[in-house]
């Protein structure tokens, strides 16, 4: 039988490609002028990174983790998601005392085993963003700024930029027992998923999208944070609010978003685009104060974000962008002798930047042009017994149809002509 890729897994190629190659570029791009570096961490940590640091009662940890022990007994994981590598690395490296404020990016596949649908893969691609040692509510908002930028230029169109806040150890446990208590009081109303995460962790009731479960958080006397904020995440609140404000960004705040890692305290965010569909979120983040010290190093603040790379290309794929770029010079030889010159043209072409695509002389000129076309190259460079006799090369516009015969520093001046006309 033949082997087919992973369920939930896929080949990217074809024109894909290059709105793959667009979207690496601007991340890259814009994590430069940000000032933020690349960290690449494995594609496997040991198990108990993400147990502690994503929290053992979350779904990705309880359900969705491609784990494994390896040849030597140890319990290893495929990431599910790249923060707590990135404190690990940070923690590992010595980076509280060397260096403790750094700001860092990755973009790399991650692994959770849910149930494929459109946007929903188990193999699927983050970019994310992460800058360690800034407590500043500033650094929240440069952190979604970022992401807001990446995602406007683009083009992205319709995006909704949702915000809350979820306190700290401090707060937190007060509204958890409120939560707690009035959820108790409303049990026949809620699903029985959401009856068993009322036992292990009540905020992770928020995350249900049940009907009768969302129809119970919208009642107006349901208990929302910002009544149980301490002083100080209260005032990071507001300020980052104003700050988000000032950058021109639109925002609501969803007092029920409370995101699917345990790790977050204070601001917790999430971007959407509706025309997605039900995996709306095309990036999500926040800040995760205690991470590091649940992974057993000091107290090292931290926000950061991340983003679905495939829920980013399915957008750009609905708009119909191309971000294709043909060869410029397609290479057809008609015998071997041809094959021999144009091999040693496109030398020099790659000399010079001149992108080409070179074939050879097995199949015939029809065959070429074919091909020329479907590769929507537009200039084809001929050399038969007659190009040879002549010393030159034929130019074929396939456009006009129109052939003439050149010579090399015709074809050079004929590219840089066409490249200063586009
Ligand atoms: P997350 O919300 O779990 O956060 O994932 C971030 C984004 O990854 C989602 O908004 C979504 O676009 C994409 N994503 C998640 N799961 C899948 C999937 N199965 N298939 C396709 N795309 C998916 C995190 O991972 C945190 N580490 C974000 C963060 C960074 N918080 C602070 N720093």
């Amino acid at each position: 039988m033949e082997i087919k890729a992973p369920r939930g897994t896929k080949d990217i190629f074809g024109e894909e490609v290059f709105l793959w190659q667009r979207l690496e570029e601007a991340v890259h791009r814009n994590a430069f002028l940000f000032g933020y570096r690349e960290v690449r961490t494995p594609i496997f940590e040991y198990t108990e990174l993400f147990a502690r640091g994503v929290g053992e009662e979350t779904d990705i940890v309880q359900k969705e983790m491609y784990t494994f022990s390896d040849k030597g007994g140890r319990s290893l994981t495929l990431r599910p998601e790249g923060t707590a590598p990135v404190v690990r690395a940070y923690l590992e490296h010595g980076f509280f005392v060397r260096e403790p404020r750094v700001k860092w990016y990755y973009i790399g596949p991650m692994f959770r085993y849910e149930r494929p649908q459109a946007g929903r893969m188990r193999q699927f691609h983050q970019f994310g963003f992460e800058a360690l040692g800034f407590q500043e509510p500033a650094c929240d908002a440069e952190i979604i700024a970022l992401a807001w930028t990446i995602y406007k230029e683009l083009g992205l169109l319709d995006l909704s930029l949702e915000l809350n806040s979820i306190g700290c150890p401090k707060c937190k446990p007060r509204y958890i027992g409120a939560l707690t208590g009035y959820l108790e009081e409303e049990k026949e109303a809620l699903c029985e998923n959401c009856l068993l995460r009322l036992e292990k962790n009540p905020l992770r009731v928020l995350d249900c999208k049940a009907e009768k479960c969302q129809e119970v958080f919208r009642r107006p006397s349901f208990p929302v944070i910002q009544d149980f904020l301490c002083e100080e995440c209260r005032e990071h609140e507001e300020r980052l609010f104003r700050l988000i404000e000032g950058l021109g960004i639109s925002f609501v705040l969803n007092p029920r978003l409370v995101r699917g890692l345990d790790y977050y305290t204070k601001t917790v965010f999430e971007i959407k685009v509706k025309t997605l569909g039900a995996q709306d979120a095309i990036g999500g983040g926040g800040r995760y104060d205690g991470l590091s010290q649940v992974l057993g190093g000091p107290e090292v603040p931290g926000v950061g974000f991340a983003a679905g790379m495939e829920r980013i290309v399915l957008l750009l794929e609905k708009s119909g962008v191309s971000f294709a770029q043909p060869p410029f010079f397609y290479l057809a030889p008609q015998d071997e002798k041809g094959e021999e010159i144009l091999l040693s043209l496109s030398q020099q072409l790659k000399g010079l930047n001149i992108p080409f695509y070179l074939d050879f002389a097995a199949k015939g000129l029809r065959y070429h042009l074919k091909r020329a076309q479907k590769m929507d190259i537009r200039f084809v460079v001929i050399v038969g017994e007659e190009e040879r006799k002549s010393k030159a090369f034929s130019l074929k516009d396939m456009a006009s149809g129109e052939q003439t015969l050149v010579s090399l520093e015709g074809l050079v001046e004929f590219w840089r002509r066409e490249r200063t006309a586009c």
